[in-house]
């Protein structure tokens, strides 16, 4: 037991919050000029694969946690779960927790000061959220790498706030004594495991669509990894 538990704790993370701060001081001296900018910028690709691996960590995890005491009618696969036992995967959730929670506080801190979040991720207008859907369901929606569409935009600010409703439903089903007021905010214990899990199930389902839409338009994925020059915009850039 002591071996599996051994081969199964999770990494420290210390160091990757101390790189990333690093990265992100030297990136806000010298931020990229408004023309010509990358499609993402450094610091948005190093956070969005670190989410990534944080967020994987979390769900395979999360689901040998359900497997222990599961309140719906099915268990997830044994090869789909993380942490090889109850106490190994809570380990590997409440340590991943921590990566996710100081990676999306540097997201939403640099999106906020660096003016991505006003450029890019603005809620789009019903009409132009509409119009968009209608194109991306018929396949006549063009895709400029660097720029956001409606629905795009709605899509990725939707699952930034799941993503906080899951942290803050986690935080009240991991302390509910602690986080008392949360708890109740979430009308009690049992709705907020319920809740927690029907986030887990809204971001499994963003998963499949985001993956489905970048194998339709796969150069979006060279440049989540390295820095390509954004399209050419014709009227505004945001
Ligand atoms: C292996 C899995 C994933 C791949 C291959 C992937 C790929 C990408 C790519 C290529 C983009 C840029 C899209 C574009 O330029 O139009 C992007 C953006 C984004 N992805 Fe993912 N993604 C993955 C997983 C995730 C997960 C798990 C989440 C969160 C639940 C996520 C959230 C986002 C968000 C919020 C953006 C916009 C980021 C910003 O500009 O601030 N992605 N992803």
């Amino acid at each position: 037991m002591c071996v599996v538990s051994y081969l199964h704790a999770p990494p420290p993370y210390w160091l990757y919050a101390a790189g990333l701060i690093f990265k992100m001081v030297i990136f806000m001296k010298n931020p990229a000029q408004p023309l010509g900018r990358p499609a993402h910028s450094l610091p948005i690709r190093i956070m969005h694969w670190v989410n990534v691996y944080a967020l994987g960590c979390m769900m395979f995890s999360g689901w040998e946690i359900y497997n222990a005491s599961p309140d719906l009618p099915f268990l997830f696969p044994q090869w789909a779960t993380l942490g090889g036992w109850l106490g190994g995967a809570l380990a590997w959730h409440l340590s991943a927790a921590w990566l996710l929670v100081i990676n999306g506080v540097a997201y939403v801190l640099y999106g906020i000061f660096s003016g991505h979040f006003k450029r890019n991720l603005q809620p789009p207008s019903p009409g132009a959220f509409l119009s968009d859907m209608r194109a991306a369901i018929c396949l006549r929606l063009p895709h400029k790498i660097g720029h956001y569409n409606a629905v795009q935009r709605l899509f990725y600010g939707g699952v930034i706030c799941i993503l906080a409703i899951e942290v803050l439903t986690g935080l009240s089903i991991w302390k509910p004594v602690q986080f008392g007021g949360l708890v109740s905010l979430f009308g009690g214990f049992v709705l907020a495991r319920n809740i927690h899990l029907a986030m887990m199930i809204l971001i499994v389902g963003f998963i499949v669509v985001h993956l489905a839409l970048v194998a339709i338009v796969p150069r979006t994925l060279v440049s989540m990894f390295k820095s390509v020059p954004s399209d050419q915009q014709e009227a505004h850039d945001a």
